[in-house]
């Protein structure tokens, strides 16, 4: 649906949290049978960050959603609705937004999960748009929390050495002025969902002694078929969010993509014609950190200054189901 409407929302505030604790490639070398020149050439990842045992999904979410009510000078009270995106949530039940909403101690506002794959802030953000403009809520707190490395296979050099745990949050509001969301574009392919899956623990394969044996509660990936689709995909996204917006390639100041394989963001940054000095990375230090990074990005890019009054930005995701979105605002 393309947007018929002079309403737009805007990120009023921005916030970030990774755990303490690193794991470098050499770390991984002692683990598995891989090397930090196959990982660094590979994916362009150097270093993730590893949640500590006592930390849930919701205490990532927490933090970084205090610091984005810090920084859009709010109080938890403010916020009318409260979106997570993630695939780790604290437990299958009760949504891991309403564990944020009482840490937070916020009001007893709407609280709810999304899981859109790695698109899933990106999907958040969009529902949140509809939120607001359907006049459902004012403020939307929308955060992608994310701990992967609690459903990785730490025996499997094919997928463990590329994912990270960390969060980002924004707060959402209607825009009063020419900046805010300009244009979205999301998609989903479920006939693609089993090359990227968890394929235990809901309804299908209910947990047992045998799904635990077979290690069919960690993620599972075809990688380098998605890797071919995510190009692709994140490819044509980008391209008709820009289109949607009304804007050329040359009006982007950033193209903030999903931090997958640096591969990946570099063919999808040529392809949509930005220049690589233009497009936003942080694989190296934090790995894949799905729907975080994004948010991630935001928060470092807004913090440093770099987001100025003006200045246009292009997210850009890919995730299991398959989904895929983009997004480009102007600050
Ligand atoms: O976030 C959601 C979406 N996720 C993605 O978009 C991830 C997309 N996929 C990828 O990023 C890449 O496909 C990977 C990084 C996962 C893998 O890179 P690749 O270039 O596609 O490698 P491959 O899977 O084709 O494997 C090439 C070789 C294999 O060895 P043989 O069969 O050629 O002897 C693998 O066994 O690399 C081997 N390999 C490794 N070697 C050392 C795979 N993982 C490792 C490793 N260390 N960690």
């Amino acid at each position: 649906m393309t947007k018929k409407t002079d309403r737009k929302i805007k990120i009023t505030g921005t916030g970030m949290y990774v755990p303490d604790k690193i794991l470098t490639n050499a770390d991984l070398e002692k683990m598995v049978d891989t090397s930090d020149e196959w990982i660094v050439t590979r994916t362009g990842i150097r270093e993730r960050r590893i949640a500590a045992k006592d930390q849930a999904t919701s205490d990532l979410g927490i933090i970084a959603a205090r610091r984005a009510l810090r920084s859009a000078r709010l109080e938890p009270q403010d916020i009318d609705v409260i979106i997570v995106a993630t695939h780790t949530p604290d437990h299958y039940f009760p949504a891991t937004a309403c564990l944020v909403q009482a840490g937070l101690k916020a009001g007893l506002v709407p609280a709810f999960d999304v899981i859109g794959g790695c698109t899933g802030f990106l999907y958040g953000l969009i529902l949140a748009e509809g939120l607001i403009f359907s006049g459902a809520a004012k403020r939307a707190l929308v955060i992608g929390a994310e701990m992967l490395t609690r459903i990785t296979n730490w025996e499997d050099r094919n997928t463990c050495v590329l994912f990270g745990d960390g969060a980002g949050a924004v707060v959402v509001e209607e825009s009063k002025d020419d900046s805010g969301m300009l244009s979205h574009f999301w998609q989903a392919d479920g006939n693609l969902g089993p090359l990227l899956i968890m394929p235990a623990g809901g309804s299908k394969l209910p947990a047992c002694h045998d799904t635990v044996a077979k290690r069919q509660h960690t993620l599972h990936m075809k990688g380098n078929e998605v890797f071919k689709h995510a190009v692709k995909r994140m490819t044509e996204a980008g391209d008709e969010a820009m289109k949607r917006a009304g804007i050329k390639k040359d009006a982007v100041d950033w193209l903030i993509p999903h931090q997958a394989n640096m591969r990946i963001i570099e063919a999808t940054g040529e392809r949509l014609g930005i220049p690589r000095e233009r497009v936003y990375v942080n694989i190296h230090r934090y790995g894949n950190v799905s729907v975080a990074c994004i948010p991630i990005a935001l928060d470092e890019l807004n913090q440093s200054g770099q987001l100025k009054k003006g200045t246009v930005a292009l997210l850009d995701a890919f995730g299991a189901g398959f989904t895929w979105a983009a997004v480009v605002l102007r600050w």
